[in-house]
């Protein structure tokens, strides 16, 4: 059997399928995406999951809205999501579709070790619900016009038959396993901001709904549709072919290798659903809890939240069309800062392309393609000269540290020191007008090494790209191309 500590589970949320995919669902998955293969390169086995969320009443209602049935409807924007993935050069070992089959069976077995386990009574709901989040709404959580604040809708009046989770009886338990980061939620804010809300009391929620008609039944109900939460929360087994079947072999058990996922990749908005119930509901049937949840900000664009009426979405094919595929990856990462919410816009990212990679790292490959051609430089030796050495390795260690606090513009940032440097270096030595052809055999072989090296670090973020640098590099040879390469 496969050690725990070699393997690496990362997910993100699985994303409404009631519109196209936009920027938000971006960033949650090239983040994903970046410390799956960051993990790789470590050595790891790594499995990295997405998906779609495609249940309940905000789906079937976008699908009446567009005349379609909610499967036809579900399967149209699902193949969006995975389209645009894949164009992208996202990595996903598993991509979770709720509507699946896979997806049903592992939400029925839940369900039955949940009841089996005496976790579930049934009782009558009444209260509010609002349709956008997907989610039962408190009256204190309203605005002052009475209004989900989040959705600026009224929320809906129901009174109905529901299966109950006994959430309340974890309350002191999820305390200390937060506490004692047994169960890690970072940012800081988020651990606290969760801590308070439990401190406030928890109540039993409501797991299923009787006016709903698009979802999974309850196994023994059929009466009753599962409250899409639930469901989806379930995904992340799912994903490892949850439950257990006796024709699998052991050893390529995926839950047996993967499980507890090392991190779940959310936002803030959806927080309460993965750092409460979803530990709760594994306390529950006696599955280990995730390793760490970690919440990014929220991102507005131009000071305003994202919004179809406001016409400021931002989707991931307007940004590959506009800055290609690594381009794309690049300046959403490096423009947000993942622990904060982060203003964005156009122009932002258009001058964070032009000036990381058009400039610092496009300027600089052409240039040392040119002063290789010019010297005639064929071979390549791994010397590089103490002091750059030096800083090399700072920055590889500042990288890392970076990446695995979940940092990424931060980790950006280093490389981009590492181009910084490396023109400072040709200004300095300026290999252009010297006429000593070992020092300026010297001067390339150090800036090549610098940049193969920077190369090395941006593989996880620009695959593509990257590989275009490190092709010229063969061994100690150094083909260099006969033209000039752009890379951007
Ligand atoms: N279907 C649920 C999640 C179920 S997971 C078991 C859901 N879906 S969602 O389509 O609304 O996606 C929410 C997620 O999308 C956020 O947690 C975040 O990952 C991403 N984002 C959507 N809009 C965003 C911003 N404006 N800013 C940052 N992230 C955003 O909730």
């Amino acid at each position: 059997m496969q050690e725990k500590n070699t393997n690496f589970f990362i997910t993100t949320p699985l994303y409404y399928v009631n519109d196209k995919p936009h920027l938000g669902h971006f960033y949650t998955t090239v983040l994903g995406d970046v410390l799956a293969r960051y993990k790789k390169e470590q050595g790891f086995n790594t499995f990295f999951s997405t998906g779609v969320d495609e249940h309940g009443n905000k789906i079937d209602n976008a699908a009446k809205k567009a005349g379609q049935s909610p499967q036809a409807f579900s399967d149209k924007i699902s193949s969006q999501f995975i389209d645009i993935w894949q164009r992208l050069n996202i990595n996903y070992s598993d991509f979770i579709r709720t509507t699946g089959d896979k997806h049903k069976k592992s939400v029925f077995y839940f369900l039955k070790q949940l009841k089996n386990k005496d976790y579930l009574y049934e009782g009558i709901y009444k209260g509010l619900y609002c349709e956008g989040c997907e989610t039962f709404i408190q009256e204190t959580e309203l605005d002052e016009k009475g209004f989900c604040p989040n959705h600026n809708k009224k929320p809906e009046n129901i009174k109905e038959k529901n299966w109950f989770f006994k959430l309340s009886v974890f309350q002191e338990k999820l305390i200390l396993l937060i506490k004692n980061n047994k169960l890690k939620i970072e940012p800081d804010a988020r651990k606290k901001e969760v801590l308070g809300f439990l401190k406030q009391g928890l109540k039993d929620i409501s797991i299923s709904r009787e006016s709903v008609k698009w979802g999974i039944p309850l196994p023994w109900d059929k009466s009753q549709i599962t409250y899409v939460w639930i469901e989806a929360l379930i995904n992340y087994l799912t994903a490892l072919d949850y439950p257990w079947e006796k024709k699998i072999q052991i050893s390529n058990y995926k839950l047996q290798k993967y499980w507890p996922a090392d991190i779940h990749l959310i936002a803030k908005d959806i927080l309460k659903f993965h750092a409460i119930i979803w530990p709760a509901m594994l306390l529950a049937i006696g599955l280990d809890l995730p390793k760490k949840i970690f919440a990014h900000g929220f991102f507005t664009i131009n000071g305003h939240k994202m919004s179809k009426t406001l016409g400021n979405v931002i989707t991931p094919e307007e940004l590959v069309d506009k800055f290609g595929v690594d381009g794309a990856r690049y300046a959403v990462l490096a423009e947000i800062i993942a622990d904060k919410d982060t203003d964005i816009s156009w122009e932002k990212l258009e001058n964070r392309y032009n000036n990381d990679l058009k400039n610092n790292i496009g300027n600089s490959f052409s240039r040392l393609i040119v002063l290789a051609q010019k010297n005639n430089i064929k071979e390549f030796n791994c010397f590089v000269s103490k002091n750059i050495k030096v800083i090399i390795n700072e920055i590889t260690k500042n990288f890392n540290t970076q990446i695995n606090n979940i940092n990424i513009f931060l980790a950006i940032q280093e490389t981009q020191k590492l181009f910084n440097f490396l023109n400072s270096y040709l200004d300095q030595t300026k290999p252009w007008q010297e006429k000593d052809t070992e020092k300026n055999k010297e001067t390339l072989t150090n800036s090549f090494n610098i940049l193969f090296h920077a190369a090395e670090l941006l593989k996880i973020i620009m695959p593509e790209k990257t590989k275009i640098i490190l092709k010229i590099k063969k061994g100690n040879k150094l083909i260099t191309p006969e033209k000039n390469i752009h890379l951007f």
